[in-house]
């Protein structure tokens, strides 16, 4: 017979998305109750720090700064980690798993970098490990992968993943912002931190997609074994290029089964993404990921990829799962098989290109360059080069057939070291997804 009484959580953190659980649980409580059959009730909450100033107040009868409160509270059946960082909270998590507590989690650099460790004590111990929130925020992905397309072979998983940095290049692409404004608006606006880094620099959305590959293709993907790019290095002249030549600039994490080995490409770039494609219309702090597999077609998930309540959707959308799953033994979430291959070489990886080099506006430096690509059989696609520039400089935008990336490095290795070219020249992918 399935449990009536109340389900106890134990929460841990109270930054933006755990008040948000809190807040959320308690408002839609009723709800809650009708459709899982048991009460929700937050039992502890730990928290790092007592007298930080809070939107929503903390209720002090039930907090703690002492994490291992709630792994000894025999009362709490369920975990919520919404600490964030990984040691501490790998420690948390696991210590969590072998007390026999299921475990909700948000956090994707932990699983990304600790997952392959943690399925495996939840699977010892019969719990069960929920990360919904970890990857695009209020976008119900992981259930969708996991669940909905079991049937499929995935042959792809590609899109916007990170909203931070959809939201700067928004910006930088409708209003006209250079990237340090741009990014100094989204910081003012709540949407990046006051440190950006990890958001971009790529990292963020390279988490989940170690987590959205892993869980398509049976084994968790190295954190080593993927190509990462971030932001930093776009400009308003490569958004204002990108716009001539009929494309918009986005970071797109592309994950890809290369069906006649098995391998499996998974990278984080920005990229040009034709203006027509429905993921160039994604703007602001929005995702969208578009998922192929070989029964369903293509689907396409849009939505939230942060904030406070799209976020706490899916921790509650978890909790709610484990009160379905409660006293089921066999551990759930994350199955490994070794149907699909390894990680494929970045350098293996192919598509077409857009490069911008600025170069001594002087006769002979095109021929050098176009001889440079010729020689890594590298086909020019088109070229442009405005006539209005500097004295003596001139900035030239290529854009390049299907190459692999190994020999797109080894000419523009090439290409830099030329005496003419005045700046490093910026190389970004152009994506047909
Ligand atoms: N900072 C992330 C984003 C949300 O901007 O999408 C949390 O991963």
């Amino acid at each position: 017979m399935p449990s009536t009484a109340p389900l106890k959580i134990g929460l841990a953190g109270f930054g933006n998305v755990g008040a948000g659980v809190y807040k959320n649980l308690i408002k839609n409580r009723d709800l809650l109750r009708e459709r899982t059959g048991r009460e929700i009730e937050v039992h502890r909450i730990a928290v790092r720090d007592l007298s930080k100033k809070r939107e929503i107040a903390l209720p002090e009868e039930r907090v703690t700064t002492d994490l291992s409160e709630l792994i000894n509270d025999n009362e709490i059946e369920l975990i919520v980690e919404l600490i964030g960082g990984i040691d501490r909270a790998a420690e948390f998590v696991k210590a969590a798993l072998e007390a026999g507590k299921s475990v909700v989690t948000g956090n994707k650099a932990l699983l990304a970098e600790r997952g392959r460790e943690l399925f495996e004590v939840a699977q010892a111990n019969g719990t069960h490990i929920y990360y919904e929130a970890a990857v695009a925020g209020g976008i119900p992905i992981i259930k969708t992968v996991q669940e909905s397309l079991i049937g499929n072979h995935i042959q792809s998983v590609a899109g916007i993943i990170n909203g931070t940095c959809n939201y700067i290049l928004t910006r930088m692409t409708d209003a006209g912002l250079q990237y340090p404004d741009a990014l100094e608006e989204a910081q003012q606006l709540g949407y990046a931190e006051a440190d950006p880094t990890l958001d971009v620099n790529g990292w963020d959305a390279a988490h989940k997609a170690i987590i959205l590959a892993s869980l398509s293709y049976g084994c968790w993907v190295p954190c080593d074994s993927i190509h990462v790019e971030g932001i930093e290095r776009v400009t308003k002249p490569d958004i204002d290029f990108a716009d001539q030549l009929g494309y918009t600039i986005k970071l797109l994490a592309i994950i890809k089964l290369h069906e006649e080995d098995g391998a499996i490409e998974v990278r984080v770039q920005p990229s040009l993404v034709p203006k027509d494609h429905i993921i160039s219309s994604v703007r602001g702090v929005f995702n969208a990921i578009l998922v192929t597999g070989d029964v369903v077609g293509e689907t396409l998930f849009y939505g939230s990829g942060a904030g406070q309540d799209p976020t706490s959707s899916s921790v509650i959308g978890d909790i709610a799962d484990a009160v379905a799953r409660a006293g089921q033994e066999s551990s759930q979430g994350f199955v490994t098989h070794e149907l699909y291959g390894q990680p494929l070489p970045v350098e293996q990886s192919v598509s077409k290109y857009y490069l911008r080099v600025q170069v001594a506006d002087q006769p002979g430096t095109l021929a050098q360059i176009a001889s440079i690509l010729g020689d890594h059989d590298i086909g020019i696609l088109s070229m442009m080069q405005p006539e209005e520039e500097e004295a003596g400089a001139a900035t030239v935008a290529i854009t390049l057939h299907f190459a692999p990336f190994g020999k797109m490095q080894e000419a523009l290795a090439k290409i830099s070291a030329l005496d003419c070219v005045q700046e490093e020249p910026v190389l970004m992918r152009v994506e047909s997804i």
